[in-house]
């Protein structure tokens, strides 16, 4: 059994912990808040034996196994180093941190410790996307050499609010832009180079992005992400002899289509559990069981040149966060 520990008590600290109950051999065994109000709360709802009323007290308490972190990305570093120098393993959300500066010093201390990290990019852990790779790897739609993809919604215009807040990492790149960019990377490799463009908002963060990458070994992929507009969210890769697509929603996906120059279409259908942050649950109890450090899915290496192009990109739309400093 997996004992878990959620640092946070907002949206997506409600969706994994609903995740958690449909994950084998996993408990959550203990909740953190900035409030012991909204600790108790939330152990209430979700049947938490264990509430704190401050970080400090996860990081220090006895018998937790891991701790997803669920707060906005500027937060993620300090509370990544605060729960590793406790001696937990952690699972953090994206954007993984603010920067790579950042980043490095969390995988660092990770390594240091020799405790388990990894990046929670649940859409990297789905079955779709290893049946994406398996089908490229087949030869079935030939050389690879695009990927398109999108992510966005329609995103509340309150200042305040996270999305659209600097102060708490606010835009839509880190938020949406991530995604897009991981996948295109786990396809077709590492980023050689990027150009992006970028409608920025009146509080200095992007509300919409695209960029182009250009990736080692010369494939491209066109993605964009926005809070402006909802696209279809969509992934295709596409070959010289035909193209794959993750149905319908490429975060949501349940099937993917084989579609080949010969007129062919099939349809494998493929799994989704829970919620879909059950995958990645999985998989963070898988490595720990196993003595891993870090995924094989989502390597730590990964997460540090995925935050590295993120930085470039928005160097290129001229977003900056106070702890670029
Ligand atoms: N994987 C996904 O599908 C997905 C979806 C949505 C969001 N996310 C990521 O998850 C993270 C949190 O997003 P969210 O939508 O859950 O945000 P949210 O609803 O605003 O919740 C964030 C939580 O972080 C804690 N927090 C700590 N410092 C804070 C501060 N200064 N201001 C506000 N909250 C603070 C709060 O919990 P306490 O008050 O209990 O301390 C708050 O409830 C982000 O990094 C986001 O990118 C991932």
């Amino acid at each position: 059994m997996i004992r878990w520990g959620i640092l946070g008590t907002g949206k997506i600290a409600r969706a994994f912990a609903n995740a958690l109950k449909d994950t084998p051999d996993a408990v959550l065994a203990a909740v953190a808040s900035r409030s012991a109000d909204s600790a108790a709360a939330f152990g209430a709802e979700f049947g938490v034996a264990r509430t704190y009323g401050r970080y400090e007290d996860l990081a220090a308490a006895p018998d937790i196994d891991i701790v997803y972190i669920a707060t906005p990305h500027p937060m993620h570093a300090e509370n990544a180093l605060m729960l590793l120098n406790g001696g937990k393993a952690v699972l953090c959300e994206k954007a993984f941190t603010i920067n790579r500066r950042q980043a490095e010093q969390v995988v660092a201390l990770a390594r240091e410790k020799k405790l388990f990290l990894m990046e929670a990019m649940w859409t990297r852990f789905m079955p779709a996307l290893a049946e994406v790779k398996r089908i490229i790897a087949s030869g079935e739609i030939g050389p690879v050499h695009l990927v398109t993809a999108d992510f966005g919604f329609t995103a509340t215009k309150d200042p305040a609010h996270r999305v659209n807040n600097p102060d708490l990492g606010g835009g839509a790149l880190l938020d949406l832009g991530i995604y897009p960019l991981s996948l295109a990377t786990a396809l077709l490799g590492p980023v050689a180079s990027v150009q992006a463009k970028a409608d920025v908002g009146p509080t200095g963060v992007d509300l919409q992005t695209s960029f182009t990458l250009q990736h080692e070994g010369g494939a491209m992929s066109v993605c964009c992400c926005s809070f402006k507009v909802r696209t279809p969210c969509e992934l295709t890769v596409s070959g010289e002899l035909g193209f794959v697509r993750m149905n319908t929603q490429f975060h949501r996906t349940t099937s993917v289509t084989v579609s080949r120059a010969d007129g062919h279409t099939r349809t494998v259908p493929t799994p989704f559990l829970g919620n879909g942050y059950v995958h990645e649950a999985m998989e963070a109890g898988r490595c720990l069981r196993a003595g891993l450090l870090e995924s094989p899915i989502m390597p730590l290496a990964e997460t540090l040149h995925l935050m590295g192009a993120l930085d470039s990109i928005r160097r290129q739309i001229g977003v900056r966060y106070h702890d670029d400093e």
